[in-house]
């Protein structure tokens, strides 16, 4: 019996959680595993009714879970940051889910904005650290203010940190075997005591993989050949704020923020699943987003609890909801209704 909390969050998240949720007991009934959930309200609502962000008593209920499910966190009338900080940022931390693992994937029927590239070009995995870098909050203001101002923002990078992240790295793709090149991707040529220690470590830990190539990319080099040559690409490893940023650009080559889910992992934990948009409040209770994204983080919750048959089922209705044309258009412009959508997969499941 799993026992997942699930965090609708803010704007439409609660609309793609529920489709997600049907997704996720069509799975259940099919592959006979059993599951419980637990729903939780943080988000911009309770912070404007209450003040009350993530307290700590529900981080420890968090610890109890065998996986945290997430719709979308950000609300208009909240100041920026707080509840990205507040909940986001504070559950991958404390729970230290230190791998944000971004499947990039161009799934057949999706249009990617790349002229003469398809599936067979699209086609790989992000790493990205999820706890340190210049997310760590190390820094400051000095004579805010002035003209003297000063502002500090510390880029943290630990051995421990960037092991642990290069390990997982190699060991996915040693598992996805697919060209078996890991990409450590990075600034090495300016920023060298971060990037300086990131390699030692990469170069010492790729000893171990001898069956793995080990490449090394610059983080603006990157960007360009995701979009030249995306084919280069198995498994990328890298730093959080770097990280960020690539991955964004990966969503759009894979077709949008529409298909886009993230596992926050802590491999020794409790770890969190959610799609990458936001929570889009202008289409608030529309039922016009696309719930895939949503679905695609329950495919790789299902996929992490072990529940690798679910997995596979979920992620073959996606790729046959997404093939059969009836949903080129992911945009919440496509007229096709959020419920139907998942209906549409859920049906795919059972069948
Ligand atoms: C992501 C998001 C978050 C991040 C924001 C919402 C804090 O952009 O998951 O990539 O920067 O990590
Ligand atoms: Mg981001």
């Amino acid at each position: 019996m799993y026992k997942i909390a699930v965090l609708p969050g803010d704007g439409i998240g609660p609309e793609v959680v529920n489709e997600g949720l049907k997704v996720l007991q069509a799975a259940a009934d099919v592959c006979g595993f059993k599951y419980e959930t637990k729903d939780y309200d943080f988000g911009g609502e309770r912070y404007l009714k209450t003040g009350e962000v993530l307290p700590d008593s529900a981080l420890n209920e968090f610890r109890q879970f065998d996986a945290i499910y997430l719709g979308a966190i950000g609300h208009p009338d909240v100041e920026p940051g707080i509840l990205e900080r507040g909940i986001l940022l504070k559950t991958r931390f404390e729970l230290d889910q230190y791998i944000n693992l971004r499947p990039i994937k161009l799934y057949p029927g999706v249009e990617t904005p790349i002229k003469d590239k398809g599936p067979e070009h699209i086609d790989f995995v992000v790493v990205r650290e999820n706890t340190e870098g210049m997310y760590a909050g190390l820094g400051g203001n000095f004579k805010v203010g002035t003209p003297d101002e000063v502002a500090v923002q510390e880029m943290i990078c630990t051995r421990k940190g960037v092991e642990r992240c290069i390990r997982y790295a190699f060991e996915l793709c040693q598992a996805r075997n697919k060209d078996n090149t890991l990409h450590l991707v990075d600034k090495a040529n300016v920023l060298t005591y971060a990037f300086g220690l990131w390699r030692r470590v990469f170069a010492e830990v790729a000893n171990e993989y001898k069956d793995i190539k080990a490449e090394y990319a610059f983080v603006d080099a990157t960007c360009m050949w995701m979009v030249k040559n995306p084919e280069w690409f198995d498994v990328i490893v890298v730093e959080n704020m770097f990280g960020d940023i690539i991955t964004d650009l990966g969503a759009m080559i894979q077709g949008g923020m529409g298909v886009a889910a993230s596992g926050n992992i802590n491999p020794e934990g409790v770890s969190m699943f959610e799609p990458i948009h936001g929570s889009a409040p202008k289409y608030t209770g529309k039922n016009v987003i696309n719930p895939l994204a949503a679905i695609c983080a329950v495919q790789m919750m299902l996929d992490h609890l072990g529940e690798k048959q679910a997995a596979q089922k979920v992620e073959q209705a996606i790729a046959s909801a997404l093939g059969s044309g009836k949903m080129k258009d992911l945009s919440p412009r496509s007229g096709l209704k959020t419920s139907e959508i998942g209906d549409m997969i859920v049906e795919l499941i059972r069948q």
